[in-house]
């Protein structure tokens, strides 16, 4: 597979799926990286790897139609059958998500339906939840709230704080999402109406 990976910040989730590359884990390329900030540390992750890099900075677009536009003829030079967001702190447009129907991942921070949003960690603190956790989700209109492929689950300690708890669910993230480009890049992964659909054959 031809994977895009979206990114805004630290990139520790597209280190885990450079890594799992180069390990022959998963059978794909990084096409590019796209940051919409151009100071985000994975950009140099990416450089480190050899990946091309594109930043295509909001502010320099008058609304979210012209930016999500823009990006959408950037993604599509790089001719992907994945996009893969991770990290990218942007809400999107519909006609992007359109476009890439069943071909784009995200990364949330919580045990999905819980916690869509900003401030996960926090959130779950607060609740007094005994378990947190990440989801991997294909993307759809709804915010945070495409059909889940699969959950990491964490317990929530007496004496965590947002940065601790956020740490022990860093570890699972990388985990779960280069597990899941992997089924993606193998074409066992689809989504199906609402639902991601998993061939079991080959488990
Ligand atoms: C992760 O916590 C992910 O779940 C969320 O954004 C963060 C990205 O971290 N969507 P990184 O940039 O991959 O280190």
């Amino acid at each position: 597979a031809r994977l895009v990976v979206l990114i805004s910040g630290s990139g520790s989730n597209l280190q885990a799926i450079i890594d799992a590359c180069s390990r022959g884990e998963i059978n794909a390329e990084i096409a590019a990286v796209i940051s919409n900030k151009a100071d985000a540390f994975g950009l140099q992750r990416a450089k480190n790897a050899g990946i091309e890099t594109r930043v295509l900075s909001h502010r320099d677009f008058d609304s979210r139609e012209a930016y999500d536009a823009e990006l959408m003829t950037v993604i599509d030079s790089f001719a992907p059958n994945l996009v893969v967001l991770a990290g990218f702190m942007r809400i999107l447009t519909a006609n992007l998500v359109q476009k890439f129907k069943g071909k784009m991942l995200n990364i949330h921070p919580s045990l999905l339906p819980k916690y869509q949003g900003l401030n996960t960690h926090q959130r779950a603190i607060d609740a007094k939840d005994q378990v947190h956790g990440v989801s991997v989700h294909f993307v759809t209109e709804e915010l945070d709230g495409g059909p889940v492929v699969l959950q990491a689950k964490v317990p929530i300690l007496s004496d965590d704080t947002a940065e601790t708890l956020a740490k022990r669910v860093h570890e699972q993230e990388h985990i779960i999402y280069p597990l899941v480009v992997k089924w993606f890049s193998e074409q066992r992964l689809k989504m199906e109406a609402d639902y991601a659909v998993l061939d079991e054959k080959q488990l």
